[in-house]
């Protein structure tokens, strides 16, 4: 890939700005990225960085070829009780990704496991490496997924999928889950990250506002009924008459050229 710039390096999270996309990669490799407080808290801090950077239009969150991230840390919540788990925001953290308000590319290779799977799921776009193993294994160790496992995997799934896979802990291969619809696209190992910056680039070279509208809407269809989600787009739509980009874009297809936008 091209020029870059390093923003943090030694941390749990190493956080770059490749122009317009903002990469933020989990670096716990003794523990295969597993989630814990302290990697989830920088997440949280890079996350809000790039949605506060105006020059940052689209975000790709990435593991290591190995693994994506092996799940929540199993060592930290084993002695936990209830009460204690109940009193934790911990979990909330995977909700703040499904809600950033740029588009988010999961990059994808190994291990992406329990709250790793959930994460890519929280995620608007996947690519996947052809080494991607998705999984929801929770089951196995006493609990069910607690990060959108069992609600995420059902729609994008369907019922008897996502139950064979939270009740099994079957893992799913790259392959199957672009069959499934799982992922948007598989590439070779070496490419799994070039492949989802450069999608995350296509994205960011499309007027904000209308990218930022079509993730809003998209994301409010999931939840609501039909007739409320046709007036929620409809009135997105409408408001984007009001945009200095949809006069340009407009404009520049009349006049047979490219649109120069400026994101208001
Ligand atoms: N939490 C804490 N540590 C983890 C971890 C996790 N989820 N996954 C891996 N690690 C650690 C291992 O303990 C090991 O550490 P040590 O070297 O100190 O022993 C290191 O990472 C390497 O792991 P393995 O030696 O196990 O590597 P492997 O190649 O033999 O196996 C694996 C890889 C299949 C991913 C295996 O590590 C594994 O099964 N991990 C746990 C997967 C899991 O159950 N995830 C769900 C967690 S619960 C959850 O996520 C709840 C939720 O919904 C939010």
């Amino acid at each position: 890939m091209g020029g870059f710039e390093l923003i943090t390096a030694q941390s749990l999270i190493v956080s770059e700005k490749h122009g317009a996309v903002g990469v933020l990669r989990m670096n716990r490799p003794e523990a295969l990225n597993a989630l814990s407080h302290p990697l989830m808290d920088r997440m949280e801090e890079a996350l809000k960085n790039f949605e506060a950077d105006s020059a940052i239009c689209a975000v790709v969150i990435a593991g290591s070829e190995r693994a994506f991230a092996a799940g929540a840390d199993i060592s930290e919540m084993q002695g936990k009780t209830s009460a204690e788990m109940r009193a934790d925001s911990h979990l909330s953290r995977w909700d703040k990704v499904s809600n950033f308000p740029k588009p988010t590319i999961a990059a994808i290779s190994g291990y992406a496991l329990g709250g790793g799977c959930e994460l890519a799921l929280a995620c608007d776009l996947r690519v996947a490496s052809e080494t991607a193993v998705f999984g929801q294994p929770e089951i196995s160790i006493g609990v069910i997924p607690g990060a959108g496992g069992t609600v995420r995997l059902s729609r994008l799934l369907g019922r008897a999928l996502a139950l064979e896979m939270v009740l099994t802990g079957r893992r799913i291969s790259a392959d199957e889950a672009l069959s499934l619809g799982l992922v948007n696209r598989v590439v070779p190992v070496e490419l799994f990250l070039d492949e989802a910056i450069k999608l995350a680039h296509q994205i960011a070279a499309m007027p904000p506002l209308a990218v930022a509208a079509a993730k809003k809407s998209t994301l409010h269809a999931m939840d609501s009924s039909l007739e409320d989600s046709l007036n929620f787009e409809r009135n997105l739509f409408y408001d984007l008459f009001d945009t200095e980009d949809q006069k340009e874009g407009m404009r520049a297809f009349i006049q047979k050229r490219r649109p120069n936008f400026v994101g208001k």
